[in-house]
């Protein structure tokens, strides 16, 4: 059975679309098979960024590893059915089902998260994107409230359980961290503690903020793929990038989601 890693946070601009699709090739480097769903239907982001992947690789004759597209059909079904129906086509020739979602709160975008093995959650260092977990007071940064997004997973994680009785990994990762020490950054950490005992998500450190990754949409490359072509250069920035990547692949612990379906 594929496992399903939901890349989802309602905050857009958070990250959601690049890790997923580093993800996605990070699994495939290792000899996993993945699929990838982009409920983004409007911005397409994650579509766009394979396309972009394959035209590299057309134009350049090259040899990529390369997620299969699963192509979203819209019917009269429910939403529920729509989820559950995409992932059943790919469930036994897949390992991995990426599902990328967009910046808002949508039916589809709510049903997948629902069918999550693993959530991610990309967030920013800022308390803007910290008050869509929970709502933190400015003294000692205690919880006084969860967020809309927070709220939004603990409702799919109950459909979930009362489906099938599986439990939801939820893990956030922080993304476009400051290479300096700041007071904000202090404060992000002590607030992400806390949320992350209410809510009841591991946190992950995440990444850097780097430019490499504004630049790789176009070529549908990721950290992966650079030196098969001459317009992406190994820099000290990128080796420390692909290190932050084989960490938080790592913190997903993916050879214990298949030694679950050995079990199963
Ligand atoms: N670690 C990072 N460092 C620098 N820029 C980043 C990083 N992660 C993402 N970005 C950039 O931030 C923007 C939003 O990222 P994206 O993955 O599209 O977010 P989302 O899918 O959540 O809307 C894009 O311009 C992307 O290139
Ligand atoms: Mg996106």
């Amino acid at each position: 059975m594929a496992k399903v890693i939901v890349f989802g946070n309602e905050k857009g601009g958070s990250g959601k679309t690049t890790s997923a699709m580093h993800t996605a090739v990070t699994l495939l480097k290792m000899g996993y098979n993945v699929a990838a769903l982009d409920l983004d239907i409007r911005q397409k982001s994650l579509s766009t960024y394979i396309e972009n992947r394959a035209t590299t690789v057309k134009s350049n004759n090259l040899t990529l590893a390369m997620p299969i597209c699963i192509k979203l059909e819209i019917s009269d079904l429910t939403y529920d059915e729509i989820i559950s129906g995409m992932i059943s086509i790919y469930d036994t020739a897949c390992d991995f089902i990426i599902i990328d979602t967009p910046g808002s709160d949508t039916e589809l975008s709510r049903a997948a998260h629902s069918y999550a093995d693993i959530i991610v959650t990309p967030i920013n260092d800022s308390f803007v994107d910290i008050d869509l977990l929970g709502r933190c007071e400015p003294s000692a940064l205690n919880v006084v409230k969860p967020g809309v997004y927070s709220a939004m997973v603990w409702e799919q994680k109950i459909k979930r359980a009362a489906r099938d009785k599986k439990e939801v990994d939820w893990v956030v990762v922080r993304n476009r961290i400051s290479s300096l020490d700041t007071n904000n950054k202090k404060n992000i950490e002590v607030a992400i503690g806390k949320l992350s005992k209410k809510f009841g998500f591991r946190v992950v450190r995440g990444f850097g903020d780097r430019v490499i990754f504004k630049e790789l949409f176009l070529s549908g490359l990721t950290l992966h793929d650079i030196g098969i072509t001459d317009k992406i250069k190994l820099t000290h920035s990128v080796i420390a990038a692909r290190q932050e990547l084989r960490e938080f692949v790592a913190a997903l612990a993916i050879e214990n989601r298949l030694l679950d379906n050995a079990t199963c």
